[in-house]
């Protein structure tokens, strides 16, 4: 297992790039499934998640041809209709394959997900909502088949709570189906729209996505496109948080500011100045003083939970006491018990994180427990007196395309060491 070692104190300054999106580029990949037509996509970032679901999309039969960063998909005849357990246990957005494969295929078997180090996180909203379009679900020897063997039928489909991969889910199964889907209360997040504009490419009839209320009139079948994944607005906003905790002067190149809105209104209250410079770019400049801002994670357009850990790692380092309340996942703050042994004043209680600052950081061995925990901490050690080694960043891999090289292009002193 790689670690980082980082010796912090240095304000970053230069440049940032940002990727494509992880979390578009997935459900991207899975909409391959619904054509046997080629689809080629863009801007698709070289990170661990995306090759899990690249070698899922080879078991399933779909033949992947990767330049660059952009990626063919072909998914001509879809022998194995499946999700394995061990792909899995090691990615929890293989369940998006569920609803292009039953729609495809009229059958799938998915290894049901376990608990994960975030929360119980189950999938039980896809599976209801497959079962309103028709298919019917059976769980055995924990995997979950779906079969619709005369197609999925359109119908309403209002989910109980919002659920980014569990609307895309559903978006993915409705296209294909026949007659109208409407899927309410949906998740409004950018990578949403962005499958709904794919799927468009497609041949897919879609109105709504990016409000709760999408409607979908299916389609007998869809054809290739090609298309270019958004920029990833986490990697941009934990380079913007970067840039703040370290106090340095950065720009981050190849975002969409619109989809940072909530972010960079808690940073600039807390005394960061942020700029647009030329469309795509922002730059980050300590503004006054650091100030303690309360924060509450929520669904798109709000704070995003994917920031939570990046910001707490900020508010150590700002005056007063902030309190971050962390709304949907129920166990996300392990970033805040490994950041108590490099000195941060935190206390968690129940579902909410009350960090004191100012506090001087000092280097200390961490563990990364998931992906945004693990980037959380290296925020700490950028800002922290003396060296920090950060253990298991494989976590980080998952979602951050060359973090090290990227950081240390603006001018962080990080180094990753290569297990045997
Ligand atoms: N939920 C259910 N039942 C379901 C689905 C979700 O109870 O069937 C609950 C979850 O347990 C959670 C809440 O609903 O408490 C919201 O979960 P959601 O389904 O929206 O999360 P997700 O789709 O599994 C995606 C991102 C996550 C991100 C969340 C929230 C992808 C591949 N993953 O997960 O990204 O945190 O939305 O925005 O899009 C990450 O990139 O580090 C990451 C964890």
């Amino acid at each position: 297992m790689d670690s980082f070692v980082i010796q912090g104190g240095v304000p970053l300054e230069g440049v940032l790039r940002v990727s494509g999106a992880k979390n578009s580029a997935l459900p991207a990949m899975a909409a391959c499934l619904l054509t046997a037509e080629p689809v080629t996509l863009h801007r698709i970032p070289s990170v661990r998640d995306i090759h899990t679901m690249r070698q899922l999309l080879e078991l399933c039969g779909a033949a992947v041809v990767e330049n660059g960063d952009t990626l063919r998909i072909e998914a001509g005849e879809l022998a194995t209709p499946e999700a394995p357990y061990e792909l899995v246990k090691t990615m929890r957005a293989s369940s998006l394959v569920l609803g292009p494969l039953v729609a495809r295929c009229g059958r799938a078997r998915v290894s049901l997900p376990g608990g994960c180090a975030i929360g119980a996180r189950p999938i039980n909203l896809h599976l209801a909502g497959l079962g309103q379009l028709g298919a019917r679900i059976h769980q055995t020897h924990g995997y979950v088949e779906a079969t619709a063997p005369q197609g999925l039928r359109g119908a309403m489909v209002p989910f109980d709570r919002i659920t980014v991969t569990g609307t895309e889910d559903l978006l993915m199964a409705a296209v294909l189906a026949e007659g109208e889907t409407v899927l309410s209360n949906a998740a409004r997040e950018p990578e949403v729209a962005d499958l709904a504009a794919l799927l468009t490419k497609m041949g897919a009839s879609i109105d709504g996505a990016g409000t709760s209320t999408i409607r979908v009139r299916g389609v007998q079948r869809l054809h290739g496109a090609e298309h270019t994944i958004i920029a990833d607005r986490i990697e941009a906003g934990t380079f913007l948080m970067a840039g703040a905790i370290t106090r340095g002067d950065v720009e981050i190149r190849g975002c969409v500011p619109e989809h940072l809105t909530a972010p960079i209104l808690k940073m600039r209250q807390a005394g960061v100045e942020i700029t647009e410079t030329v469309p795509g770019s922002l730059r980050v400049r300590p503004g006054g003083k650091l100030v303690s801002v309360d924060a509450a994670t929520e669904e798109y357009p709000g704070f995003a939970t994917d920031l939570q850990a990046q910001y707490t790692a900020l508010m150590t380092q700002a005056q007063g006491i902030s309190i971050i309340t962390e709304t949907i996942f129920e166990n996300r703050f392990m970033h805040a018990l490994e950041m108590l042994r490099m000195g941060a004043n935190i206390r968690i209680e129940a579902r909410q994180a009350i960090v004191a600052g100012p506090t001087e950081l000092s280097g200390a061995a961490v563990i990364a427990s998931d992906l945004r925990a693990s980037a959380s901490l290296v925020l700490a050690a950028l800002v922290a007196r003396g060296e920090t080694v950060i253990d298991r960043v494989y976590h980080i891999d998952r979602g951050y395309e060359k973090i090290e090289e990227k950081l240390e292009g603006a001018g962080a002193r990080i180094q990753r060491i290569k297990s045997e």
